[in-house]
């Protein structure tokens, strides 16, 4: 479609259209659709100029093409066709972008001091990006400046509502801190406040007060992913499975569900279109919790079937050995893995799980893992801050936890709430930011499958392979299991696979 179809259509319909919405448009595959600019006029909040942020709010993140989840049939003759088997492995991953063997961190004063000074110093590079942000200035020079227009980049120090019903925002930079007020007036604003986070770095553009003592905010930015991207896609036809949360050991583990899921890589399962997708997978990620544990929650032991967490691994070691010899296996820790628990978290220590280590094709990786395959960028979390995310944040929920991941994305960092349920060690730099937008990002953590794409980014929950705990019933959340999404990495396509 040509560009100037696409601004016809956006005049026809009586809407100005800013030219950086048309580029973010041109870039997609498949430019706006008349219903989306229909529905953009029926919204009462419409603004004079179709902006980018806005079309991403009124478009919600639109899921990839998902095959439905398919449930895979036994076979009687095993598949022999394995084409990854005929690519060389093209894996890399950052190791100066992993934690093991790498934290110096003490916990001491000046550590936080540096940790969040890093990230300061990176989120504002990103931020700086942004043509809003082209006249930026520190933070101390604005003080004064009575009835000026000024763009500042802080981090938000404190965030909450005043008496009369405005939202106070304390921003900081090196050189000082200035507060920054969003007036209830402004509707599109207070919308956004709740979003809004403590030690998170924004971008602001606004007014100094007559007094220049306070700083009334006209536009607020999140560091965000840019708008025009292009998904980068692997040359050969291969593609990567992404489970997590295996919880080998509990008594909900779904033993039944992964061996079939085993037997479909080994080929031994599935119909002929299923193993043809079985034969293009060429790398498996392991999301971390591979095991239940130990002592992770109270009365555990009444929930595990291995009550040694040496066995429990012995166990999920047994079925990865299966995995034919050309799949590069990715395993990461969660919070039930035998590491530390503050992230970012080293690989899982090799004397809790040898066997790993002694298998060549088996890559120990720490948590967040930054890794590029066939030239596909891909960021792989645990997710722990998902409760955080869905705790505080309006909208959220389990159910969907590819929204929770776009919440991240946007503020580009895997744990975009500090202080919360996720321990954190300061380090040198802070390992769980986003400098370089992912072509793919994979949490989960939550149990609960989800995929979504966001301007250029495949977003996956990779769900689990453990049954409702007493504790996940509690809490009601509903777990999604024994589905995973499959990725092939040269059409960037998902497929859900079922092995209930
Ligand atoms: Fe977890």
């Amino acid at each position: 479609m040509h560009d100037a179809e696409i601004l016809n259509r956006f005049l026809d319909a009586e809407l100005n259209v800013h030219p950086d919405t048309l580029t973010a448009l041109m870039a997609q595959e498949d430019p706006l659709e008349i219903g989306v600019i229909a529905s953009a006029r029926t919204l009462q909040d419409c603004p004079p100029v179709i902006t980018p942020e806005f079309l991403d709010s009124i478009q919600p993140a639109s899921p990839p093409e998902v095959a439905p989840a398919e449930k895979p049939v036994e076979v009687k003759r095993p598949s022999r066709k394995t084409p990854a088997a005929e690519y060389d492995e093209n894996l890399k991953i950052r190791t100066d972008r992993d934690i093991t063997r790498r934290s110096y961190s003490v916990g001491d004063i000046e550590g936080f001091f540096r940790y969040f000074n890093d990230r300061y110093q990176r989120l504002a590079r990103v931020l700086r990006e942004r043509d809003q942000m082209r006249d930026v200035m520190d933070i101390e020079s604005v003080k004064g400046r009575a009835q000026e227009e000024v763009t500042v980049i802080g981090m938000v120090q404190d965030v909450r509502p005043t008496r009369k019903g405005h939202v106070l925002i304390s921003l900081e930079d090196p050189t000082g801190t200035v507060p920054a007020l969003i007036l209830n007036s402004d509707r599109t604003l207070m919308r956004l406040s709740p979003e809004v986070v403590k030690d998170e770095v924004i971008g602001v553009v606004g007014k100094m007060s007559r007094k220049g003592d306070l700083l009334i905010i006209n536009d607020l930015l999140f560091p965000d992913l840019p708008v025009a991207r292009k998904q980068k896609r692997s040359p050969d036809p291969v593609a990567l499975a992404l489970i997590s949360d295996v919880h080998a050991g509990s008594t909900m583990f779904m033993e039944e569900a992964f061996e079939k899921f085993i037997r479909w890589m080994e080929g031994r399962l599935g119909s002929p279109r299923q193993q043809e997708l079985a034969g293009k997978v060429k790398y498996l990620v392991i999301g971390g919790d591979l095991v239940d544990g130990v002592g992770i929650y109270p009365e555990q032991e009444n929930e595990l079937v291995i009550k040694d967490i040496f066995q429990q691994y012995e166990k999920i070691a047994e079925y990865i050995s299966r995995i034919p010899e050309h799949v590069e296996v990715i395993i990461m820790p969660g919070n039930h893995d035998a590491t530390r628990q503050a992230e970012p978290q080293p690989a899982i220590l090799e004397e809790f799980a040898p066997a790993f280590y002694d298998d060549p094709r088996i890559h120990m990786v720490g948590n967040p893992c930054f890794a590029t395959i066939h030239g596909v960028d891909l960021i792989s979390y645990h997710g722990r801050s998902l409760d955080d995310i869905i705790s505080t944040i309006p909208d959220q929920s389990y159910s969907d936890p590819e929204k929770a991941m776009l919440f991240a994305l946007k503020k580009r960092h895997l744990a975009p709430i500090y202080g919360g349920k996720v321990p954190m060690s300061p380090e040198e730099r802070d390992y769980l930011l986003i400098d370089q937008p992912p072509d793919i990002l994979h949490f989960g953590h939550v149990h609960t499958v989800g995929v979504a794409s966001y301007r250029g980014t495949t977003v996956v929950n990779s769900g689990t392979f453990q049954k409702q705990t007493s504790y996940q019933r509690k809490n009601n959340v509903k777990p999604d299991p024994a589905r995973i999404p499959i990725i092939d990495l040269h059409e960037h396509k998902t497929t859900l696979m079922r092995f209930l």
